[in-house]
């Protein structure tokens, strides 16, 4: 019997969600291309982050900062020096493991039954991605691609405090491509080594009063806005960092995990990093980067309440959590914000000139709406099933009846019912279901 994580894996692959990294040349191990319905899906995530965080609220701004930094950003972040994990190799065959990975480990060591497995003594290795910028050969600069999305909204504090009217407490959101050099990516999408991050840097008074409202806030904001999602409650959890595994930059950090089919995983982190980013930035730069009260005139440098999601991890999450199958039926039971598609508009037959051209009028009706599918091969029945495999809500069909009395069927993804619309008034019956 396949299990959930292969069925999972090869739904995306045959519905267009997520394919290999340059496949055609036999892959780019950790990396991993986003086809038709994939694209789709990550934009309407990350749109949805954008409108409930920067949208919706009055209190966070967003950037959109360069990949590639001045090196001595990434050494001011401590990343040249910390962003490290302890790497160990098989002596048997050379493999390269993380040392605090027990169940990788374990797994390997069963590969060579039988035999005594010896591993080197852990290493410190540097996760960054090394790249060489300049047009003479030789004589080209080092730099890095960024680790974490932070460091861009980190060094742009004062830009963003001079250019706008923010005041403490305030947020600055990003959404951007990071580059880790993973010891050993896997698990599908779920660490790779370019993956892309959605971040808040939220800015608070440096106390420890504050510190802690928005540490808890930001935690149960977070959590709720997944569960919104029409993520299964069940399958997150919030999980607090030990002392001797939080970050270089943390005072505190709490994981969401979710409840994968191969155990409770990172989803995504609440980090504490105090004055920690602005502090060594300021230091580095020799930038006077505090902020000033404007009532009080006070200057200090505030403390940092960070929440870091992955895109890709959510998309896989959301994916493995949206997956169904009911009798014969696979059914993504995406929320109608992130469905690829909203709508799908189907010809009863596709050799009906009267039939193609109705359908065609509402298919380019609700077109400048929302993202909506056309589909006018094999039977409805299969069309049906194509659509749920991909997750779209709602499935409209143009059939005989429809050229003389006007009406439409439409069918409900979950429910499966079907009922007749009038055309005129499918607009707003679709509008309203899908409150978009
Ligand atoms: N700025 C803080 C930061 O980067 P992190 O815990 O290292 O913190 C935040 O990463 C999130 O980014 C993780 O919870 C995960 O969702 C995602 N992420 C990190 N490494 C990843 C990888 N190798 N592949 C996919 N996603 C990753």
């Amino acid at each position: 019997m396949e299990n959930l994580m292969d069925k999972v894996v090869s739904l995306a692959k045959r519905r267009g969600f997520i394919f290999p990294g340059s496949e055609i040349y036999g892959g780019l191990g950790g990396t991993w291309d986003y086809g038709p319905a994939g694209a789709l899906l990550k934009k309407n995530l990350k749109d949805s982050w954008w409108k409930d965080l920067v949208q919706l609220r009055g209190d966070i701004v967003g950037v959109d900062a360069a990949i590639m930094m001045n090196p001595k950003a990434w050494e001011a972040s401590g990343h040249t020096q910390a962003f490290v994990d302890p790497l160990v190799e098989c002596k048997l065959c050379h493999e390269r493991y993380r040392a605090d990975h027990a169940d990788e480990i374990a797994l390997h060591e069963k590969k060579h039954k039988g035999k005594t497995v010896d591993w080197t003594e852990p290493r410190q290795f540097n996760l960054l991605v090394r790249a060489y910028l300049g047009v003479v050969e030789g004589a080209q600069s080092e730099i890095f691609l960024r680790g974490e999305i932070t460091n861009g909204a980190q060094v742009n504090f004062k830009n963003v405090l001079d250019s706008t009217r923010v005041k403490i407490p305030f947020g600055v959101a990003q959404i951007g491509k990071a580059f880790r050099n993973e010891i050993t990516p896997g698990n599908f999408t779920f660490r790779s080594r370019e993956f892309e991050q959605m971040e808040v840097q939220f800015y608070i008074k440096p106390e420890e009063k504050e510190g802690k409202k928005w540490f808890d806030y930001w935690k149960k904001n977070r959590m709720a806005w997944y569960v919104g999602l029409g993520m299964s409650k069940k399958n997150l959890r919030f999980r607090d960092h030990a002392d001797d595994e939080r970050a270089h930059y943390a005072r505190a950090a709490t994981d969401i995990e979710y409840k994968t089919p191969w155990g409770w995983q990172e989803f995504m982190g609440i980090h504490h990093r105090g004055d920690y980013d602005l502090a060594r930035h300021q230091q580095y730069s020799k930038v006077d980067l505090r902020y000033r009260d404007p009532y009080t005139g006070e200057a200090y440098l505030p403390w940092d309440i960070e929440t870091s999601a992955g895109v890709d991890r959510s998309i896989l999450f959301l994916l493995i959590d949206a997956y169904h199958e009911e009798g014969e039926r696979v059914v993504l039971k995406l929320h109608r914000t992130l469905a690829p598609y909203k709508v799908a508009v189907f010809p009863l037959l596709a050799n009906k000139p009267q039939l193609v051209e109705k359908a065609r009028e509402i298919y380019d009706t609700l077109k400048p709406h929302y993202m909506v599918a056309w589909d006018e091969r094999g039977n409805i029945g299969k069309r049906y099933f194509a659509q749920d495999e991909i997750g779209t809500p709602y499935c409209v069909t143009v059939d005989f009846e429809s050229v003389e009395d006007k009406k439409v069927t439409v069918r409900d993804r979950d429910t499966m019912r079907q009922e007749r619309f009038d055309i005129n008034e499918l607009i707003d019956y679709l509008q309203q279901k899908l409150r978009l």
